[in-house]
């Protein structure tokens, strides 16, 4: 994201923007947000973008950097608190077909920022191409993948990761190899301050009926582990001495609430929705956990999710 924005008029931007763009790019104002999160809480984005191609995204970057708007890259919102206030700025979100590809070559798939990790995971499993299986219960997408350095059943996007192709807030863009980012255990800092375009990720060739055994058992412990219901995945990292989920459950804190945040009673990392929360909801209830979790075992919890707006 840049940095925070100042004053601008929504509807006029959104004008000014579409007479430099083509119809095949969407433009909104006002866009709602918490339909575009699976926690489905948040106010409204004061502008809503979805590139139709890269050159029309670097129009976009260029014509927010002098007007001083705030960008925001949203995945498919999986791993993200937008708060009631909503977003002022511009959030740009590459769900349209030039930034969803996912295509093999050898051992190699090339993603798009916009395709689904689940498409990575069932493109491999068709290709043969083993390793990326826990990419399946994913609920992001590849660009949101990399922003979060995202995780499950051990693996980590980045220990898969080739070669990125990045664009900066003025509109470059370069090839790069992972080394030359900054990765951490649920973070890539280098994508506050970059846009990954596309990815190629490596596996390794193996028979389809062992990969395909490896999906259905990841598939298994998730559902056995994690609720179904809306909610932002795991909403803390896990500190060095034990899991969030594990701590929050000796704590006693289960089935907890806020309004209508709700500590799942199946794990204990996940926050649920029951249909009513309030981004506020959500957020007492995270300091409540955080508050507990300090004074009765001193440990300090730290969010997982991307928490943006006002
Ligand atoms: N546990 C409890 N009570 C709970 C929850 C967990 O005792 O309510 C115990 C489990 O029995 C287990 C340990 O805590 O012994 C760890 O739990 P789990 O295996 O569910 O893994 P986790 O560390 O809580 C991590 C990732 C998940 C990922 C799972 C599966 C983090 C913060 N979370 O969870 O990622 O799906 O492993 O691989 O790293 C996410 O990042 O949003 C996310 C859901």
């Amino acid at each position: 994201m840049t940095e925070s924005g100042t004053f601008m008029d929504p509807l006029q931007a959104s004008q000014e923007l579409s007479q430099m763009l083509s119809p095949q790019t969407v433009i909104r104002h006002h866009e709602p947000l918490a339909k575009r999160t699976t926690l489905r809480v948040g106010g409204p984005a004061d502008l809503y973008i979805e590139p139709a191609s890269e050159t029309e995204l670097a129009a976009v970057l260029r014509y927010c950097a002098p007007h001083q708007i705030a960008v925001f890259v949203l995945g498919r919102g999986s791993n993200l608190l937008v708060r009631d206030g909503g977003f002022r700025g511009l959030v740009v979100c590459l769900a349209q077909p030039a930034f969803a590809r996912v295509e093999t070559a050898g051992e190699r798939l090339h993603c798009g920022a916009g395709a689904r990790l689940k498409a990575v995971a069932i493109e491999a499993k068709r290709s043969g191409i083993g390793g990326l299986e826990f990419l399946e219960g994913i609920p992001g997408s590849v660009g949101g993948g990399l922003r979060m350095n995202a995780g499950a059943m051990g693996g980590a996007i980045f220990d898969k990761v080739v070669s990125l192709r990045l664009m900066d807030f003025s509109g470059r863009v370069e090839e790069r190899a992972p080394a030359s980012l900054a990765v951490a255990y649920r973070s890539c800092s280098t994508l506050k301050t970059e846009i990954a375009l596309a990815a190629v990720l490596r596996g390794k060739s193996e028979p389809r009926e062992l990969i395909e055994q490896r999906l259905n058992e990841f598939n298994r412990r998730r559902w056995d582990s994690q609720p179904s219901a809306s909610s932002a995945g795991c909403i803390f990292k896990n500190p060095p001495s034990i899991p969030a989920g594990k701590l929050i459950d000796e704590l006693g804190l289960k089935g907890t609430r806020v309004g209508g945040a709700m500590v799942s009673t199946e794990h204990g990392n996940f926050l649920v929705n029951d249909g009513t929360a309030t981004a506020r909801d959500v957020l007492d209830l995270i300091e409540l956990i955080r508050t507990r979790a300090q004074t009765e075992r001193s440990i300090g919890l730290e969010t997982e999710v991307e928490i943006i707006g006002e």
